[in-house]
Formats: structure tokens, C-alpha cells, sequence
């Protein structure tokens, strides 16, 4: 069964990894896709148009409709024109993905300007700047009382929800992501659009020689799992989901709980008081969650 049939997607970043997979699994269930890429190195250097051109390709032979965009997503009128791009095209956008990331990692004493400037950029910016323009379509479309059923799914890291070590500017981006997708779920169901996120795990450019997988362990890091999961939400089906940030890899999709309030005390304007109190509180609050514990149902 499609489950997308006839909607329009933009898929960010889609050329390779991750996008690719989004773009071909939604292209297989009837969508039209915009294949965005700009065709960057994973540290975000160059630009290359045949990685978004070859995946337009595969679609078209597999007689789905599909189009080349190689915006840069970060740039302000280059997100503009991406979402112009899908509506000239085929008269409407119903799916947003941001998904268009890269990596620059190193200890913070190590990490340069540049490499913070670029990767809060691509992967902030990045995100931000599409939904913007996607946004207002959606609130001119909902204020001509036409009918929106409309999905943004944009892409987290675990290196943010769990603080991994190495990655200070990756980790502050895309925790800036899951709760932009929260704080715009909030503002945007009125117009008929619901916004999430997902933290993914698979064997991409990105993530490739970080550690030996065996042979199940690839597998289930292998796209498709999560670019089944994301073409669910991406469908009318997941109406009334919204503001929520997924884990999501080859051994299953899970809710990652948001920040909750934890134990309080008094405040005081005597800081000399607080040693007791704080221990306190410290002593009956939950852990962080840890990306060392990494065992996350994997056998
Ligand atoms: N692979 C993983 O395990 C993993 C884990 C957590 C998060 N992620 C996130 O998933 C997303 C996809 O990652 P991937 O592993 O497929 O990596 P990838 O490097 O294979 O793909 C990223 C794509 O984004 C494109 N891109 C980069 N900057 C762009 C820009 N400014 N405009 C348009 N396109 C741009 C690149 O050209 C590339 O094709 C990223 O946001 C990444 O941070 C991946």
C-alpha cells in the first residue's frame, strides 16, 4: 500500500545517506519529491550537483516524479527558493524534511571559530530557515481556508540528547533542532502542520570506520529503517503527532522523553545557605540520560 500518494515532499540533504533513503522510500510511496543537495563533503566543503541528480534519476526510472534542487539550505533566500521551487513544480508542498547536516568534530579547547560558525549554521540555520518559508506558505494556504495536512520531520543527533564528548558545536545545533521542533509544533498546529524530530542511527559517509559493526549490526544500521519510519510521519496517518523527538534505527523507533522538572527547594537570597539544600535536590534527581550507556536495545 502507498502511503504518501500525491503528496509533495522536500527532502534536504537528500543526495546521499540518509536523504537518499527518505527521498526514494517516499518516491515508492506515491509522493513527489524535491531533491535537495548541494553536494558537500561531510565536513561541509565543495559542492558537487550529481549526488541529488542521480537520486532524481533513480526515481524517474522507477516512474515516480522528482526534481533537483541544489539550494543551500543555510542561506536565507536559498531556503526561499527551495520551498518556490516545490510549489511552482508541482502546485503545492505538503512534507518538509530537514535532514541536510555536517560534522566538524574536535574537544572543545580544539574547536575553531569556523567549525562552530559552519556546522551551527548548516545544521541550525539550516533547519530553521526552510521551516521559516515553508511556514508562511502553509499560514497563507490555512488563512485561504484551503485544506493543510502538512509534516515537518526535522533531524537530531544523539551526540545532542545524550551529550557526546568531542562534539560541542554538532550537540548545541541539533539540541537547538529538538527544541525548535517543539517550540514550532506548538505554534504551527493551527495552520494544520505538525512538526517532529528525529535522532537517527545508521552507517552513512557520516558516521563510516567509527567503529568495526558485524555483519547483523550493519544491517541494522542500513537507511531504510529509518526512511520507513519517517515516510509513517510523513503520511496522513500520523495526524495529531507533534512535538515529539524519535529515536529511530534498524532495532525500532522510541519517544526520547523531553527536559522534566526535577526536585526543587526554597530559594534564598543567602547563598551561604544552599549547601544542604542543593545536595539535596542533587541527591533525589535523576541521572542524565548518557550516551555511555549505549546499549539501547541493541542485543
Ligand atoms: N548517520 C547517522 O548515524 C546520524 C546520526 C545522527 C544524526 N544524523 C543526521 O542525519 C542527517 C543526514 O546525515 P547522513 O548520515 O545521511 O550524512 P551525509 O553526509 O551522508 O548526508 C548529508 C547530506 O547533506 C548535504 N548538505 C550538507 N550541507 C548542505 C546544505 N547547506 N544545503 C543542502 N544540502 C547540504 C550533503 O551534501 C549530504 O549529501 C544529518 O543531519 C546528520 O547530522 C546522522
Amino acid at each position: 500500500m502507498k502511503i504518501c500518494e500525491g503528496r509533495v515532499a522536500i527532502i534536504t540533504g537528500a543526495g546521499r545517506g540518509l536523504g537518499r533513503a527518505h527521498a526514494l522510500m517516499l518516491a515508492r510511496h506515491g509522493a513527489k519529491v524535491v531533491v535537495n543537495d548541494i553536494g558537500t563533503s561531510a565536513s561541509g566543503e565543495g559542492v558537487d550537483q550529481t549526488p541529488a541528480q542521480e537520486v532524481v534519476a533513480l526515481i524517474r526510472e522507477m516512474g515516480g516524479e522528482a526534481i533537483v534542487d541544489n539550494s543551500d539550505v543555510a542561506d536565507w533566500n536559498g531556503a526561499k527558493n527551495l520551498i518556490k521551487n516545490a510549489v511552482d513544480t508541482f502546485g503545492k508542498l505538503d512534507i518538509l524534511i530537514n535532514n541536510a547536516g555536517i560534522l566538524r568534530d574536535g574537544m572543545l579547547i580544539n574547536t575553531t571559530e569556523q567549525d562552530w560558525d559552519a556546522v551551527v549554521r548548516v545544521n541550525l540555520k539550516g533547519t530553521f530557515a526552510p521551516i521559516h518559508h515553508a511556514a508562511n506558505y502553509w499560514r497563507e494556504q490555512s488563512k485561504a481556508g484551503k485544506p493543510v495536512d502538512a509534516r515537518v520531520i526535522n533531524t537530531t543527533s544523539h551526540s545532542a540528547l545524550y551529550a557526546n564528548i568531542g562534539q560541542t558545536n554538532y550537540a548545541a545545533a541539533k539540541a537547538g533542532v529538538a527544541t525548535l521542533s517543539i517550540v514550532a509544533a506548538r505554534e504551527l498546529g493551527r495552520y494544520g502542520v505538525t512538526v517532529n524530530a528525529i535522532a537517527p542511527r545508521a552507517e552513512t559517509r557520516m558516521t563510516q570506520g567509527l567503529k568495526e559493526w558485524t555483519p547483523e549490526q550493519l544491517e541494522r544500521r542500513d537507511p531504510e529503517w529509518i526512511a520507513a519510519f519517517v515516510t509513517w510521519l510523513a503520511s496522513p496517518a500520523s495526524r495529531g503527532i507533534s512535538g515529539r523527538v524519535f529515536e529511530a534505527w534498524g532495532y525500532g523507533y522510541s519517544v526520547a522523553e523531553s527536559w522534566q522538572h526535577g526536585p526543587i527547594t526554597p530559594a534564598t537570597k543567602d547563598p551561604s545557605t544552599l549547601d544542604k539544600e542543593i545536595a539535596n535536590i542533587i541527591k533525589f534527581s535523576r541521572k542524565n540520560a548518557g550516551i555511555d550507556r549505549d546499549t539501547w536495545l541493541e542485543p
